[in-house]
């Protein structure tokens, strides 16, 4: 099923010049391994789990490596916006201070309690390395609490700016390391205790819907009440 290289070439040269949409063949799926990047995009796969429909995400700090494992140190800004301007500033997230953090833009309602699958990449960070450069890791920080994102977006450029598909990855509530080498990229979580819609669970199997689970327990204790009368 693997197409020839040949083949494989002219479809690359065709997506470029219909500039196929992230819909099209996933052929240009970001890894700064194989490909040397200058920008990347980091943004939202999902909701954040604060119940409240307001709130944004907060991103703490997030760092490069280069193939040797040396930190190249970035800039960083935002299309998509910060929630108090001159405060969260995209900016925090490359201080070294892992309890600052940037905040994203309250308008677009990434709550689970809102969320539709087209809040997905509202909301984005723009990362700008010094000069193009392959990377063997990225360090995430998320800030423990509501305003996590579990699934992220990366997307990359080179010095051109033309930016790829998106690699998605799941992340922690605390820290994400993604490594990146010629087989693709993936995402390592210190932790796997999650939050949805701000209660917490440690353990995938366990439902996702605590407040369906703590109704029916209370169904349970009534039941129980009633029958110890
Ligand atoms: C993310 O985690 C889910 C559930 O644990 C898993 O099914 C999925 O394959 C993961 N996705 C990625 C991109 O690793
Ligand atoms: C996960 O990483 C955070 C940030 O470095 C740290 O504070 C926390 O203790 C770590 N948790 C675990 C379970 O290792
Ligand atoms: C490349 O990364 C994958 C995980 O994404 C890992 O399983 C594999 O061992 C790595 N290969 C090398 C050569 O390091």
């Amino acid at each position: 099923m693997k197409p020839e290289r040949p083949a494989m070439a002219s479809t690359l040269l065709l997506s470029a010049l219909l500039r196929v949409t992230a819909d099209g063949p996933s052929l240009t799926i970001c890894n700064p391994a194989v490909t040397p990047v200058k920008y990347l995009k980091m943004s939202n796969g999902g909701p954040i789990s604060s119940p409240s429909c307001s709130a944004s995400w907060d991103l703490h700090e997030v760092e490069f490596f280069d193939q040797h494992g040396n930190q190249i140190f970035a800039t960083a800004d935002t299309t998509t916006g910060s929630s108090w301007r001159g405060t969260a500033l995209p900016s925090n997230t490359l201080d070294g201070d892992l309890s600052s953090y940037w905040a994203g833009d309250h308008d677009h309602g990434l709550s689970c309690s809102c969320w539709s699958d087209e809040k997905m990449d509202v909301q984005a960070i723009d990362f700008t390395l010094p000069e193009e450069s392959y990377l063997s890791r990225i360090e995430v920080y998320q800030g423990h609490n509501e305003f996590t994102m579990l699934q992220l977006r990366l997307k990359c450029a080179g010095a051109s700016g033309v930016y790829g598909s998106a690699l998605e990855l799941n992340a922690s509530l605390d820290h994400t390391s993604i490594t990146c080498n010629a087989s693709g990229c993936a995402s390592e979580l210190n932790t796997t205790e999650q939050w949805y819609c701000g209660q917490q669970w440690n353990d995938a199997s366990t439902s996702h819907y605590p407040n369906a689970c703590g109704a029916l327990s209370a169904v349970c204790c009534l039941l129980l009440l009633v029958w110890a009368r």
